[in-house]
């Protein structure tokens, strides 16, 4: 088969980590007997160096004409980098929230499970850890606070700063739709989390679920607070299949759980819409502090890049390869510097680079 992956590597280690996930795409490529065609494009601060914005009308387009993109991490550190000097809506970040809203990317999913091999980098007590997890994160990601009205204002010589947190019923509902049909894949259990003791919006959430949750009784649905969650993932994070949530909830539990399951370096996602068009990268940020040093973990983006065979382009023989592979090299004791653990022997210490040869090599 014949596709078209757009890349964006972005800043930080996102190069260096893209790098190693399209190796293993090639890879998997010429195993399987596929044509993936790459085509790279800027956004972020690079973007705001070359062209004095993060994301350009040019790279939406481009994005638009792939069937998958590829994405590194970006941004910079705040207080640091010029590109934070910006008015919000010239930095990076805003680059990113303009592609996912451009390309309709409703639906983001964070696959949270803890490799057997990594039980030891896993900060929960033992006993909780031994029992292993494996949660799927159903992020709303074009609605909510992110996207609501925003102002800064001086009234009555006071500042007031207003954020606004909107959710309108048919952005619910296809998000609730999402994670009724991943669950029927999976435990066939579905937790939605929400603020609906508070919250209005929460409140409309709630409702939503349980009406599209009636047309799916033979899947488990319970509700929880985001608060109580919160707890309860680092209490029991076994209980949980899949959990969906608004996005900024969804922000601050996935960050949760990628800790949980051993290093924001392990954490995949995909970005979805209706259709199989979608965005992969990984859960973790840019990094600047170890950019450049072929230091970081390329595991997530690989992983992400195993879920765009699976998800955009329907090769599920060769997602279920890769992610096989980044098992493998992990059970013959291959780590990047974040799962290192000093003195336990039989570990090998690897770079970024030779990370991505060694997943490659066991693609089969
Ligand atoms: C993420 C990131 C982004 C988000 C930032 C970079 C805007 O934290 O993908 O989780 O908050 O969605
Ligand atoms: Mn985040």
């Amino acid at each position: 088969m014949n596709f078209k992956i757009v890349t964006i590597p972005g800043d930080g280690i996102g190069p260096e980590i893209v790098r190693e996930a399209q190796k293993v795409l090639e890879r998997v490529a010429k195993v399987y007997g596929h044509k993936f065609c790459f085509e790279r494009v800027l956004m972020g601060g690079c973007s705001i160096d070359a062209y004095g914005e993060p994301l350009t009308d040019e790279t939406i387009e481009i994005c638009k004409s792939a069937d998958a993109v590829l994405m590194g991490s970006i941004g910079g550190k705040v207080g640091q980098s010029s590109w934070y000097e910006l008015p919000p809506e010239k930095r990076p970040e805003a680059g990113l929230l303009k592609l996912r809203k451009s390309l309709g990317l409703f639906c983001n999913l964070r696959p949270a499970h803890l490799y057997p091999e990594l039980k030891k980098a896993c900060p929960l007590r033992e006993s909780i850890a031994d029992q292993g997890f494996d949660v799927m994160m159903v992020r709303e990601l074009t609605g909510g606070l992110y996207f609501g009205t925003r102002k800064t204002e001086v009234v009555d010589g006071v500042e007031v700063a207003t954020d606004t947190l909107v959710y309108h019923d048919y952005e619910i509902r296809r998000i609730a739709e999402k994670a009724f049909e991943i669950a029927s894949k999976r435990q066939c259990h579905v937790t939605s989390v929400d603020k609906a003791n508070v919250l209005d919006s929460s409140r409309l959430w709630r409702k939503i679920v349980i009406e599209v949750g009636k047309a799916h009784p033979d899947i488990a649905l319970d509700h929880a607070l985001v608060d109580s969650t919160a707890m309860q993932l680092v209490r029991n994070p076994g209980q949980f299949d899949v959990v969906v949530t608004e996005n900024m909830f969804g922000d601050i539990l996935s960050d949760e759980m990628a800790e949980i399951a051993g290093s924001l370096g392990m954490l995949p996602s995909a970005s979805l819409r209706e259709d199989s068009f979608g965005l992969y990268e990984p859960s973790g940020g840019s990094a600047p502090d170890i950019a450049g040093l072929n230091v970081a973990n390329p595991l997530a983006t690989i992983l992400s890049a195993a879920m765009l065979l699976r998800y955009s382009f329907n090769l599920s023989k060769e997602a279920d390869a890769v992610e096989a592979a980044v098992a493998e090299t992990l059970t013959a004791g291959l780590r990047t510097a974040d799962i290192m653990e000093d003195g336990v022997s039989g570990l090998t210490r690897l770079s970024t680079s030779e990370m991505g040869d060694q997943v490659a090599a066991r693609i089969r």
